[in-house]
């Protein structure tokens, strides 16, 4: 939990977040949730506010995005100032398990890995549901377990490259989640990782000038700050990507839909 705590607060200095699937599993999700022009989204553990911007500009929607960190939040805020949207996305703090919103009012609630994140998953479930409007959405983008038991080792690994103490379910286990929170016509697409695609979907979602940006902070966090440097080294030594990763690790879309 305390190296989940470090990962983020760097992760937020450093102004970069990511899950697994890039825009294009963005766009699969959007498309699951219908987000179209004029819908309400709540972006939950917003991260740098990608998703949220993006979600802004391609579907002409009006995005809410939380974060459970203040850094997040006001990183988020100054992605939407540079690119112009800051009327339509507004950013809150947040915990996903406390959601501070009235009943039924968003079109849509989408995490995207960040629901592996809470202690009680269950609940945040349950909040997603309560704040989705009746015929709303809910859509998980979350790490996944394709095969279990996952090897021990393969469990460490996962939780050391990622670096923030990554729990993913198994895809029966986050459907069963949206289940118990009261949604219907749960819908479950898994895909293994594959950590060379991974790469370049990251470069494409942040862009080149962008990615320029965050090497440039991230040197300079390295440079200055002796618990970056050990905590970089700590988890570069989870490097070699294990050979079965992906016959068991993957991620995947679960959407639910309010009565
Ligand atoms: C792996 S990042 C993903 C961020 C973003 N969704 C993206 O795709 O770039 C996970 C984010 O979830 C946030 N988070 C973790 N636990 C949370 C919680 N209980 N409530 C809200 N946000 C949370 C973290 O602060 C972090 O910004």
């Amino acid at each position: 939990m305390e190296n989940q705590q470090t990962f983020f607060d760097f992760a937020a200095e450093v102004g970069l977040t990511k899950h697994f699937g890039g825009l294009e599993g963005t766009e699969e999700l959007a498309g699951l949730c219908h987000i179209g022009a004029g819908t309400y989204i709540l972006d939950v553990g917003c991260g740098a506010g990608v998703t949220s911007c993006f979600l802004a500009r391609r579907y002409g929607c009006r995005v809410m995005g939380v974060d459970i960190r203040a850094r997040m939040v006001e990183r988020s805020a100054e992605r939407a100032r540079r690119e112009g949207i800051a009327e339509r996305v507004e950013f809150r703090v947040a915990d996903a398990q406390e959601l501070p919103f009235e009943n039924d009012l968003f079109d849509a609630v989408l995490t995207e890995s960040v629901t592996a994140f809470p202690e009680d998953k269950q609940r945040a479930a349950n909040e997603y549901a309560r704040v989705t409007r009746p015929g709303g959405y809910v859509g998980l983008a979350e790490s996944t377990w394709l095969k279990a038991p996952p090897p021990a080792e393969l469990v460490a690994w996962v939780s050391q490259d990622v670096g923030a103490c990554v729990q993913p379910l198994t895809a029966g286990e986050w459907a069963g989640l949206l289940e118990k929170a009261g949604l219907q016509a749960i819908t479950t697409h898994t895909y293994p990782v594959d950590v060379k695609k991974e790469a370049g979907l990251l470069m494409r979602r942040y862009g080149c000038g962008s990615i320029i940006g965050t090497m440039l902070r991230a040197l300079a966090l390295y440079a200055r700050n002796p618990a970056y440097r050990a905590f970089v080294k700590g988890v570069r030594q989870g490097g070699i990507v294990p050979e079965n990763l992906s016959e068991y690790f993957g991620y995947g879309m679960y959407v639910g839909k309010k009565k």
